[in-house]
């Protein structure tokens, strides 16, 4: 069976974005791959999180997880912080990767220009950020790494890190494909669609958080930033709005964006949005149903400590194996 492997930041709320582009894929591959899914919470520490939050929003991702149908028999559920290995794989490969590549990174340069814009600085951890990221992959030899489109420059920089040690030490690290969904890979705003769907978009209007009161997701898609035609047709382009709604549509109610399409021919984009916020609200609703049983007693405390041995046992060996081939433990 080929290894899949994936992981989510506990920063701030969960939003449709981050489901409809991880977490539902995670739902559909968990039959047919061996997953190995976590919470990214050493990622979400490059920007300050009060503690309070981070420790909520860090129980409610492995509640959304579960919440959103990944089995944790099945699946190996974690938080990064939990197998160490992490940190010290990421130490090394971390002086692997040059200066240039990092600088490189568009999430990177991004954060340097919204804190330059704020006047505030930025931490070292963020221009790092992809060394972390290139251990939590490589540790784990996975086929394939599903992800956002926002990710997959950071999956290609894993690869090369990966030839790179191979070259110079021999075999060690498979090399990782990033997975993209072609529909959903990228939701963006709904009050500017030109922009990514994002947990620190400044618009409020423009994002749904998972765990919103249902009334309220319903109302920013009907009150979703369209074009001033009302033909229900995709073409990301000029009319990234509907197309945006298209994409949403498609992944929640399983039709493809061509049969949407159709069954909305001749119809205006009040009908358009009416159901699509129906279809948005039930899926939401299903989760949060779940969400609120998973959240009962030591349930997730027991996952997650099922899910940390399972993951320390195969981190550990891979470390041993790094150690061994650059040298750094005089141990046979
Ligand atoms: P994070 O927490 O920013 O996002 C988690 C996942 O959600 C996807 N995503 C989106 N997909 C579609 N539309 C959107 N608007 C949208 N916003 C977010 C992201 O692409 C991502 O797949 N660095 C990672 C976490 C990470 C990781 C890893 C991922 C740490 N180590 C190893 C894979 C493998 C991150 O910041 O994701």
């Amino acid at each position: 069976m080929k290894r899949m492997l994936s992981g989510i930041k506990p920063t701030g709320r969960v939003t449709l974005g981050n489901y409809i582009g991880a977490i539902k894929p995670f739902v559909q591959f968990q039959n047919e791959y061996e997953m190995i899914i976590f919470v990214a919470n050493l990622h979400s520490m490059t920007i300050y999180q009060e503690p309070k939050d981070l420790r909520k929003n860090t129980k409610d991702l492995i509640a959304l997880y579960i919440a959103a149908g990944l089995d944790p028999e099945q699946v190996t559920l974690f938080l990064q912080s939990d197998v160490l290995e992490h940190a010290q794989l990421g130490w090394y490969l971390g002086c692997m990767v040059s200066m240039g590549e990092l600088s490189r990174m568009t999430q990177y340069k991004s954060k340097k220009l919204e804190a330059e814009e704020k006047g505030g600085h930025i931490g070292a951890g963020i221009f790092n950020y992809p060394s972390l990221m290139n251990a939590d992959i490589l540790m784990y030899d996975p086929d394939y790494v599903p992800v956002g489109e926002d990710q997959k420059q950071h999956v290609e920089l894993a690869r090369n890190v990966a030839e790179r040690f191979n070259s110079r030490y021999s075999d060690t690290f498979k090399l990782p494909e990033p997975i993209i969904p072609k529909v959903g890979g990228r939701i963006m705003d709904l009050q500017d669609p030109t922009k990514k769907m994002s947990k620190s978009s400044p618009n409020g209007k423009g994002c749904i958080y998972v765990l919103d009161p249902i009334n309220v997701s319903k109302k920013k898609i009907l009150s979703a930033v369209t074009d001033s035609d009302s033909h229900v047709k995709f073409d990301p382009e000029n009319k990234p709005g509907i197309s945006n709604l298209l994409e949403i549509y498609s992944i929640i109610s399983g039709k493809t964006i061509e049969e949407l399409e159709t069954m909305y021919e001749g119809k205006g984009y009040g009908d358009f949005k009416k159901d699509l916020a129906e279809v948005v609200g039930d899926e939401l609703q299903r989760i949060q149903d779940r969400y609120n049983e998973v959240l009962d007693g030591d349930y997730l405390d027991n996952i997650l400590e099922a899910g940390a041995e399972k993951a320390r046992r195969i981190a550990r060996k891979k470390l041993a194996k790094v150690e061994r081939k650059i040298g750094i433990t005089i141990k046979k």
